[in-house]
């Protein structure tokens, strides 16, 4: 009974200290008390002493506190002096309750106050029909004044009321049954995620397979068949064109990567999404209010029951907002979603947790404050504040969230981040502790995936860098050497990494460097380049290569020890990881890799995959084309290194390097190329320089429109600003409107 326990243990302290049992009260009838006591304490009563002793050995208000029903803050103190009143809820027990009922016996009432009812007693033929009749609908407290003998409450205002009370208990069953389908939801998109995750292994699996290669080269018919389009696969192709692939609001409006007016758009499967998440919040939140709740006399119950149901639909939000925010997380596993489109659902889901809060919050403070004058009391007991400590810190997180000011500050960002998060659940804890545990499992839900993030963390930290020796039983870490070029505005930074960390193209790992100011910062970063250990002995290390820009924070302080060291650095640097999920390139007959400035380094690590796959024959690949697009000239020779340049040489690798920097450098002139479009290249080499940017769209159309003749597959992959990605997007989504089925587009740009 989320705030409604909680808000009675606010007017009520003693409900936690009053422990005692009673029998008569324990088989009390609250579903008859109920309405009664709600309709009468309105009123006032005379009080007494009018007759009989009052036994006050027995607190009144851990009576009715163990019956979470009453909900207001009546005075609840003296109740056995207001003789008249008792005695009007003894004889409406008596007329309305089912004549077994505690409440309806002389004992009940002379155990919890010693008052003598006898005179009201029914004897021979009388009946409770002569005694004034009460109806709050008619009579109201101005008018009636105050009662100086007993009254009957009608019987017509107490069905109702009973009913609304009865109601109070199944509204809270039906809350709780809403929050599950707004869990439910969230279930069933990662249900349909994993499907998805694994139509597509078996896809590979079916494409990789090599007897299926053999029998098509050896007889063209099935190759034929194979092209006819089944509805099922025309399905799949629709579904792909205009619902999985495009931006939100392609074609008017490209935009997925880049801001608009600050904000992200989410691609267009993700704006559906979360639009059903929201669509069901709204439902939810205001659907199916029953019963006749909505007389006059009884608003704080309407606010009562949106209160409760939104503050249930709130918590009801907590375990998925978890879910969608870690790091280490089951579901990025298991399913085919990417940490942005998790993002995205964790910052929508944020939004709709903060704002049913509010309306909760809101709701409570109205009940408080107009139907229970104690709106000031509420602040000294720890349940109410607690709860608006955090939805305070919920709002404050929301604002501090957006991109504008993540961006500006982002270590300011993450901290606040962490340290709100904590607080509002400490504070949630705290909220609705009076109502037992009842709340707790959304709440521990929350604490457990945090902490099996925050434990696989340490645990990939000590993966990839504790490497024990066992011969000479020691831990040594990895040793790793920073260089920048100030030329290309580069760093390169290298890490040996023991024999058991195994590189893989489209892995990104973050970096942290334990002893400096920064020690508390983790940066990620795509693995660039790497050489695998040739063999898993502790004496063999794994090479991983980051090729950093530096920007203002943590990688510019490297930069600048570089710069003052004037050659490469040594710092300590710890490595996290693997994450990220590895595109199957090599399940393609054509590859396209297109690259902005230091995007180059999500993409490099599939040109060596495929050379390293060619010389297994594992690939399907017969040409990868890179398009790389950078300021400076001297990117290429500084990623280019000698150790790279042989996978220039590979046959069917093709690279195309765009410079766009304003001014001339005379450096590589010489090796220009004139011609334009794909294709052209120096001769005896496989790559070819280029002036200005590359036309991103004309190379995906070239392409696609020679795998739709050769009914080859195409993939395309862009790794760079968020401009670039999206006309990149928006060209892989025309040539699939155009019918080209057999392209699929995977993007690597990490802005946020
Ligand atoms: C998956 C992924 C892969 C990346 N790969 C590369 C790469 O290969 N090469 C490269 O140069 N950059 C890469 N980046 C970007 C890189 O992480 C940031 O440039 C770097 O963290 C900036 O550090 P700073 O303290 O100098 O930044 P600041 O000057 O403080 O901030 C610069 C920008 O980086 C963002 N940023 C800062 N810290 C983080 C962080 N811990 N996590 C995410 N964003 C942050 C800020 O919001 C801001 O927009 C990648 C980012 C992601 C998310
Ligand atoms: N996926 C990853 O793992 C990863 C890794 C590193 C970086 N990144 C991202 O990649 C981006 C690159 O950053 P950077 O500072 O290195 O880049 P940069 O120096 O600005 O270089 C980007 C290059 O791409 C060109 N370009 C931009 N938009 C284009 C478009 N629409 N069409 C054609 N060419 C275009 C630019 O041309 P102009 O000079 O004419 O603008 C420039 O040559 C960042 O947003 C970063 O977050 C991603
Ligand atoms: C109720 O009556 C008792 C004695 O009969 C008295 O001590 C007490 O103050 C009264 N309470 C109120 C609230 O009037
Ligand atoms: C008054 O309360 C005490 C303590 O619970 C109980 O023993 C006693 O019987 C009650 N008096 C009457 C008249 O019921
Ligand atoms: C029975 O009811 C009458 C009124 O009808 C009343 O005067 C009388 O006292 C009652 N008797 C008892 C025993 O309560
Ligand atoms: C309630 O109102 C009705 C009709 O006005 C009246 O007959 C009745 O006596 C009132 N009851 C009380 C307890 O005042």
């Amino acid at each position: 009974m989320l705030l409604r326990t909680s808000f009675l243990a606010i007017f009520v302290p003693a409900l936690a200290e009053q422990k005692r049992s009673l029998d008569v009260i324990s088989s009390l009838d609250a579903d008859c008390l109920c309405p009664i006591y709600t309709a009468l304490s309105q009123y006032t009563f005379a009080s007494g002493p009018a007759g009989g002793t009052y036994n006050h050995s027995i607190s009144v208000t851990s009576f009715f506190a163990q019956e979470s029903y009453i909900e207001t803050t009546a005075n609840f103190e003296g109740i056995c002096n207001r003789t008249v009143e008792v005695a009007s809820m003894y004889a409406s027990a008596r007329a309305r309750c089912d004549g077994n009922s505690p409440a309806g016996t002389i004992s009940f009432w002379q155990e919890l106050c010693d008052v003598d009812l006898s005179s009201i007693e029914p004897n021979g033929s009388r009946s409770y029909d002569s005694m004034p009749i009460l109806d709050p609908d008619v009579n109201t407290t101005a008018s009636t004044g105050t009662i100086k003998s007993p009254v009957l409450l009608s019987e017509s205002y107490y069905k109702r009321a009973y009913k609304t009370c009865v109601i109070h208990e199944k509204a809270l069953g039906q809350d709780i049954r809403f929050g599950w389908g707004l869990m439910g939801y969230w279930g069933a998109i990662l249900g349909l995620g994993m499907v998805q995750k694994i139509l597509s292994f078996w896809t590979i699996r079916r494409t990789m397979d090599p007897r299926r290669d053999t029998e098509a080269n050896a007889v063209p018919g099935p190759i034929e068949h194979k092209q006819i389009p089944s509805p099922l696969s025309s399905t799949i192709h629709a579904l792909r064109t205009h619902i999985i692939v495009p931006a939100s609001f392609t074609p008017k409006l490209p935009h997925h990567q880049r801001l608009l007016y600050g904000h992200c758009i989410p691609k267009r499967l993700d704006l559906i999404i979360v639009f059903g998440f929201w669509l069901l919040c709204v439902l939810l939140a205001c659907v199916n209010y029953d019963g006749d709740t909505k007389t006059s006399t009884m608003p704080q119950r309407n606010w009562h029951y949106s209160s409760d149901r939104t503050g249930i639909l709130a918590y009801a939000c907590l375990p998925f907002l978890w879910v969608f925010s870690g790091r280490n997380n089951i579901f990025l596993w298991v399913t085919h979603f990417d940490a942005q489109s998790f993002n995205t659902f964790h910052r929508h889901i944020a939004w709709a947790c903060t704002l049913l809060a509010i309306v909760h919050s809101i709701g409570y403070s109205i009940i408080l404050a107009d139907y229970e004058d104690a709106y000031h009391e509420a602040w000294r007991h720890k349940p109410w504040y607690m709860g608006v400590i955090a939805v305070v810190a919920m709002s404050v997180l929301l604002i501090h969230s957006i991109t504008w000011l993540r961006r500006k500050g982002y270590e300011v960002f993450l901290t606040s981040h962490i340290v709100l998060a904590i607080v509002i659940i400490y504070a949630l804890f705290q909220h609705t502790r009076p109502d037992g545990p009842q709340w707790n499992p959304y709440l521990w839900t929350v604490v457990a995936t945090w902490t099996f993030d925050r434990i696989l963390r340490i645990l990939r930290i000590a993966y990839c860098n504790l490497h024990i020796k066992s011969s000479e039983s020691k831990i040594s870490l990895p040793s790793s050497t920073v260089t920048y070029a100030p030329d290309s505005d580069l760093m390169t930074i290298d890490i040996e990494a023991p024999s058991h960390v195994t590189p893989k193209a489209g892995q990104h790992y973050f970096l942290s460097q334990p002893l400096s100011v920064h020690y508390f910062e983790n940066h990620p970063f795509a693995l660039g380049a790497y050489s695998e250990a040739p063999s898993h002995s502790p004496k063999e290390k794994s090479k991983l290569t980051f090729y950093v820009r530096p920007y203002n924070g943590w990688t510019k302080s490297l930069r600048d020890r570089c710069i003052r060291a004037t050659n490469s650095i040594h710092p300590l640097l710890l490595l996290e990881g693997p994450y990220g999920h590895t595109a199957p390139l090599h399940t393609f007959d054509t590859v396209l890799l297109i690259a902005g400035g230091t995007g180059i380094a999500a993409t490099l690590p599939y040109i060596l995959d495929y050379a390293a796959r060619l010389r297994r024959q594992t690939t399907k690949t017969t040409s990868i084309h890179l398009l790389w697009s950078a300021r400076q000239k001297s990117m290429f020779s500084t990623v280019f290194t000698e150790e790279l340049s042989h996978v220039l040489e590979c046959e069917g690798v093709q690279v195309s390097f765009f410079c766009t920097e304003s001014a001339p450098v005379s450096l590589i002139d010489s090796d220009k190329e004139v011609a334009v479009g794909p294709g052209t290249h120096a001769a005896g080499s496989n790559m070819c320089y280029y002036d200005g940017r590359p036309d991103i769209r004309g190379a995906v159309e070239t392409e696609a429109e020679m795998t739709r003749e050769s009914r080859t597959r195409l993939a395309v992959l862009c790794s760079g600003p968020g401009m670039m990605a999206d006309e990149c997007r928006l060209a892989v989504y025309e040539a699939m409107r155009r019918g080209c089925q057999g392209i699929r587009y995977f993007e690597e740009a990490f802005t946020w």
